[in-house]
């Protein structure tokens, strides 16, 4: 590693106007640590309270009574305070920018104004549905306004969204429906993306085959292409939206009713829908928004993330808008119609933060900086990164090529059940280490433990697991329908605390630098996947036996996925075999789950009672096989070596 990364960065000239300084960060921690209540009951204030609680915290990290509430007696209404509370001052200020796929088609401009009555007529669709209070709606959109639309209007009347992201498959989406309980899933007739079209309504049909026939379907006719319909199943949202009244009150709603559910992958089972409520999640998501990207009046902010992950709910639509921000949406990729495109959308709306994943600053630095040159980016102020730890070549790339050394760069740890940035750097007040999140945001309280003793970690030079031992107002309240599991996922491993499932190291200076996560979740380009789902797929296939699936280091992505497979006696290991399981597991589960290296196995490792070593595998994968450690308690040692033999090569 060169000097250059391990070494601080000041905080660049200009920021002497930012709205936490130096001075301020230390002191406000403390505040954040000493009094919570004080801190959280005087940031809960940047909401709007039809009733204004007079409790703030109320949390039990008790294994066997894990209870997390936060604002609990106050009544809000989320999208009141996205959109509502915003016209007096901004009705005609942009809320959205739309930036299509294809660089030909017109942006959109769509004002706080046009927000409200889009989100009012799709609320009272929804009501015209059947869709209640506390009901799901299932979202399965690409990035275009109308999936914002859909959250604000589900929070408007108080049903609870789960998004699905739109690269899932329709098995996947099936499940979601099913686990929810959706009542109506949202979504368009097709969807472009880096010139091509995914058909979405068809993804929706198949999906639905599996699902309660009393499940509706909103479609939003979005680019016009044919599409099956189904009489009396299926509503064209768009031309409903013009047949309702313009306005929808606004439901009154506890701190603590969801929000929504968003499934993520664990190291076990199928994915678990994460549970987010309104006020606590809400406040975090605002504050944080609005200090890490140091955002000020009048700014243009852009991530790049979908609105399938939490953090296109949290910073694009949820953080931003409740701060009356522009956030940009962005249709398409970074790659199309070439790889300048990120820059050329910076340049034509004068972008001034812009948070994005490090896979994809990788991916753009393989292409050369002329791309990135091409372009007038003196606009931005602030770069973010997120999804995985950001290597030091890319964030020295990121600082040159794109900031020109003037922009601060935040790299924010957080996860979808943390609902908002957890340890991060504050652009005007966190001098910066390239790698390293920094340091903890208010009220976050890391602890360092020893993952086998699980001992805390005093003082600094430190390695460990990253736990939580407090709560804060952002994080998940449950797993939905499923109390126990949430508990025993997080709370059980280290008594008292949250667990993260990710390793750190706390260096000299306090700093924290994440190494990943220690359990069975991999991170692919950002996006987390459990081995245990994309082993599920490939056993569901005829001809495997038995498959064991383990992340290696990929350049591009962070994480590739790697497959041993068993196949069933007298099946032959052929190229087209391959071909086929790829393409069932994207069926399965989505493009995202494809194995990038599927290695025929004869044999797994296996302790004497029949358990897979995956320690071994991982080490294998990684061409790692000089310390695979023990193994003499497998049951035939012999397997190893074939493995070995045979592994994939990826350099
Ligand atoms: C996992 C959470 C919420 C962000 C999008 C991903 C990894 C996330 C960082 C970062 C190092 C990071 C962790 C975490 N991760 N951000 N800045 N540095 N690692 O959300 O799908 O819930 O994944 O992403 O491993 O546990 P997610």
């Amino acid at each position: 590693m060169s000097v250059e990364a391990i070494s601080r960065h000041p905080i660049p000239a200009g920021f002497e106007n930012a709205l936490v300084k130096p001075e301020d960060y230390a002191r406000l921690y403390a505040e954040s640590m000493n009094d919570p209540d004080g801190f959280w009951g005087r940031e809960g204030k940047r909401l709007d309270w039809i009733t204004p609680y007079s409790k703030v915290k109320n949390t039990d990290f008790t294994m066997g009574k894990v209870s997390i509430k936060w604002f609990e007696d106050g009544v809000l209404n989320v999208a009141v305070n996205c959109i509502d509370r915003h016209l007096p001052t901004r009705a005609n200020q942009t809320a959205i920018i739309f930036e299509p796929d294809d660089p030909n088609q017109p942006a959109r401009h769509i004002s706080y104004a046009e927000l409200s009555d889009k989100v009012n007529r799709f609320a009272n669709v929804l009501l015209s549905q059947g869709v209640m209070r506390g009901d799901r709606v299932v979202i399965y959109l690409p990035m275009i306004p109308e999936a914002a639309y859909a959250m604000l209007a589900c929070a408007r009347i108080g049903a609870i969204h789960s998004v699905v992201f739109a690269g899932f498959s329709p098995d996947a989406l099936a499940n979601r429906i099913n686990d929810s309980g959706a009542k109506v899933v949202i979504t368009c007739d097709t969807a472009p993306r880096g010139g091509r079209r995914t058909p979405l309504k068809s993804n929706t049909d198949a999906a639905l085959l599996h699902c309660s026939d009393k499940v509706r379907c909103l479609v939003v006719k979005h680019t016009g292409d044919q599409t099956t319909w189904i009489q009396g199943r299926d509503v064209d949202v768009l031309a409903q939206m013009e047949e309702v009244a313009p306005d929808c009150p606004p439901r009154p709603m506890n701190a603590e009713d969801p929000l929504f559910i968003l499934y993520t992958s664990g190291s076990t089972g199928k994915p678990k829908g994460v549970v987010h409520t309104s006020g606590g999640y809400l406040c975090y998501a605002a504050m944080t928004h609005e200090l890490v990207f140091d955002y000020h009046e009048g700014d243009v902010y852009w991530c790049t993330a979908d609105v399938g992950w939490v953090t296109g709910h949290s910073y694009i639509v949820y953080g931003p808008l409740a701060n009356g921000a522009t956030t940009l949406m962005f249709e398409g990729v970074p790659s199309y119609p070439d790889a300048g495109r990120f820059w050329a959308v910076c340049e034509k709306h004068k972008v001034n933060q812009f948070y994005t994943a490090p896979t994809a600053i990788r991916s753009l630095m393989g292409q050369g900086p002329e791309w990135v040159e091409k372009y007038d980016l003196s606009s931005l102020r602030v770069l973010g990164t997120v999804g995985e730890p950001i290597n030091p070549e890319a964030w020295v790339w990121y600082d040159h090529h794109v900031g020109k050394g003037r922009c601060p760069i935040v790299d924010t740890f957080w996860q979808t059940e943390t609902g908002g940035h957890m340890i991060t750097s504050l652009p005007g007040a966190i001098e910066t280490k390239p790698g390293s999140a920094t340091l903890p945001f208010f009220g976050v309280k890391p602890v360092v433990l020893d993952p086998s003793s699980a001992e805390v970690q005093e003082g600094n030079g430190v390695e460990g697991v990253l736990c939580f031992s407090d709560s804060w107002p952002g994080q998940m309240r449950t797993i939905w329908g499923d109390h126990p599991r949430f508990m025993e996922t997080y709370f059980q491993q280290y008594p008292g605390n949250y667990f993260t499932g990710d390793g750190c190291r706390r260096d000299a200076d306090g700093y924290y630098w994440i190494t990943g996560r220690v359990d069975d979740v991999i991170n692919v380009s950002g996006h987390r996947m459990g081995t245990a789902e994309v082993e599920s797929a490939l056993v569901a296939h005829e001809k495997v036996a038995e498959a064991a699936v383990v992340g290696y280091p990929h350049n591009l992505k962070g994480q590739g996925i790697y497959a041993y497979v068993t196949l069933m006696n007298g099946i032959e290991p052929t190229d087209e075999l391959r071909k086929e399981l790829e393409a069932w597991v994207r069926t399965e589960i989505g493009p995202i789950a494809k194995p990038d290296l599927i290695q025929w196995a004869p044999g797994l490792p296996k302790t004497r009672s029949g358990k897979i070593m995956r320690r071994i595998l991982r080490k294998i994968a990684e061409n790692d096989f000089g310390a695979l450690g023990d193994t003499s308690t497998l049951s035939d040692p012999a397997v190893v070596d074939e493995l070995i033999a045979n592994r994939q090569n990826h350099g």
